[in-house]
C-alpha cells in the first residue's frame, strides 16, 4: 500500500457519495467504506506491511482518509434526513402555538350588556332609535312645550330649526309607543349628545339606557320594585337606596334614585360631594299627555319610565375618575377591563 492508493480511495468515495440519493444508498456506502470489513479497515490492516520508515506518513494519511470519509458521510446523512422529514413532518407539534391577539369589548359596551341582561331577565326587550332626531320626538311629544324652560335642562346641538342630535334616549319611548300596542316592556340603549363644557364629569356625547313599561294597572310600586332589583343586581345586594322627588316634563310624579356612596359607605366623601349618596337614575310615571301624544289611552293604561347614564354608571361601578378616559382609546385604560 502506498500514498497514491489512499488518494484514489478518497476519490472513489467522492464519486460514490455524489451519486447517493436516498438514505439506503448512503448506508450501503457506510458498509462499503467504514464497516469492520470495509475498505478503510482493510487499508489499516495493510499498515503492518508498510516499510517502517514510511509508516508515519502512510498512517497519517490513512487517519486523514478515515476522518474525511466519516465527516462527509455524517454531513450527507444529516442532509438526507432533513430532506426526508420535509415531506413527511413539517409541523413540529411540540412548539408552542402562535398566540392570536383578540380584542375585548369596550367597558361601556360591557356595562350596557350587563344592564341589558339584567332587564332581559325581567322580560324587557331592547329597542334602538336614531341619533339625529326631530324636535318633535326629542321634546314636543315628551311634553316639552316649545318655550318650556325644561328645554334648558339639556343643552342641545341643533342641526336646523326642527332637527337636532338627541339629548336623551327618551324619544325612543315615543317611537316604541307609536309603533307597538301595550303591554310594552322595553329598554332603549343609545348615544346622546349635549352641548356641555368638556371636563372630568361631563362630555359632549355619552350613552344612556332608557326603560319603558306600559300596561294596565302599572303602579309606582312596580317601578320601585323593578329599579331596586336592578340596582341590587348591578351594584350588589347589600346596597342602600332612596328615591327623591324630582321633575321631568314627561313623567309625573318623577323621582331620582340614589344609592349609598360605594367609596365612603355613606359617611360622606369627595365623590358623593359629602352627602353619602350617589344619584344613579331618573324615573317616573309616564305623564298622561305623553300617552295621548303617542295614541295610548291614559284612562286604560299607565306606565313608568326611567333613564340612566352609562358612563356615570360605569364610573361609579369601576371607580373611574374622568369621563374622557372612555373616549380616548388609551390602551392602558382599556386593558384594565
Ligand atoms: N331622559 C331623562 C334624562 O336624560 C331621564 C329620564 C328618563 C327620566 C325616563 C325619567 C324617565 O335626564
Amino acid at each position: 500500500m502506498n500514498l497514491d492508493q489512499i488518494t484514489s480511495v478518497s476519490g472513489e468515495f467522492d464519486k460514490d457519495l455524489s451519486s447517493v440519493i436516498v438514505l439506503k444508498e448512503l448506508e450501503e456506502l457506510r458498509i462499503k467504506y467504514l464497516s469492520r470489513n470495509g475498505i478503510v479497515s482493510g487499508l489499516f490492516e495493510k499498515l503492518k506491511d508498510v516499510p517502517k520508515e514510511e509508516k508515519p506518513a502512510v498512517g497519517n494519511k490513512l487517519n486523514a482518509l478515515r476522518n474525511y470519509i466519516t465527516e462527509n458521510f455524517n454531513l450527507a446523512k444529516i442532509k438526507l434526513e432533513e430532506k426526508g422529514s420535509a415531506g413527511k413532518q413539517s409541523i413540529d407539534l411540540t412548539l408552542p402555538g402562535t398566540q392570536r391577539q383578540i380584542g375585548s369589548k369596550h367597558i361601556l359596551t360591557q356595562t350596557v350588556d350587563e344592564i341589558k341582561s339584567i332587564f332581559k331577565g325581567m322580560g324587557f326587550s331592547t329597542f334602538e332609535g336614531p341619533e339625529l332626531e326631530s324636535d318633535y320626538y326629542n321634546f314636543e311629544a315628551l311634553n316639552f312645550a316649545p318655550d318650556h324652560p325644561a328645554r334648558d335642562m339639556q343643552d342641545t346641538f341643533f342641526i336646523s330649526k326642527d332637527f337636532l342630535l338627541r339629548t336623551h334616549t327618551s324619544p325612543v319611548q315615543v317611537r316604541v309607543m307609536k309603533n307597538y300596542k301595550p303591554p310594552i316592556r322595553a329598554i332603549m340603549p343609545g348615544r346622546v349628545y349635549r352641548s356641555e363644557a368638556v371636563n372630568a364629569r361631563s362630555y359632549c356625547m355619552f350613552h344612556q339606557v332608557e326603560g319603558l313599561v306600559i300596561d294596565t294597572d302599572i303602579t309606582f310600586a312596580e317601578l320601585k320594585g323593578t329599579l331596586v332589583f336592578f340596582a341590587k343586581q348591578f351594584y350588589g345586594n347589600d346596597l342602600k337606596y332612596r328615591f327623591r322627588a324630582s321633575f321631568f316634563p314627561f313623567t309625573e310624579p318623577s323621582a331620582e334614585m340614589d344609592i349609598t356612596c360605594y367609596i365612603c359607605g355613606g359617611k360622606g366623601c369627595k365623590i358623593c360631594k359629602y352627602t353619602g349618596w350617589l344619584e344613579i337614575l331618573g324615573c317616573g310615571m309616564v305623564d298622561p299627555n305623553v300617552l295621548i301624544n303617542c295614541g295610548i289611552d291614559p284612562e286604560k293604561y299607565t306606565g313608568y319610565a326611567f333613564g340612566m347614564g352609562i358612563e356615570r354608571t360605569a364610573m361609579l361601578k369601576y371607580n373611574v375618575q374622568d369621563i374622557r378616559l372612555f373616549f380616548e382609546n388609551d390602551f392602558r385604560f382599556l386593558k384594565q377591563f
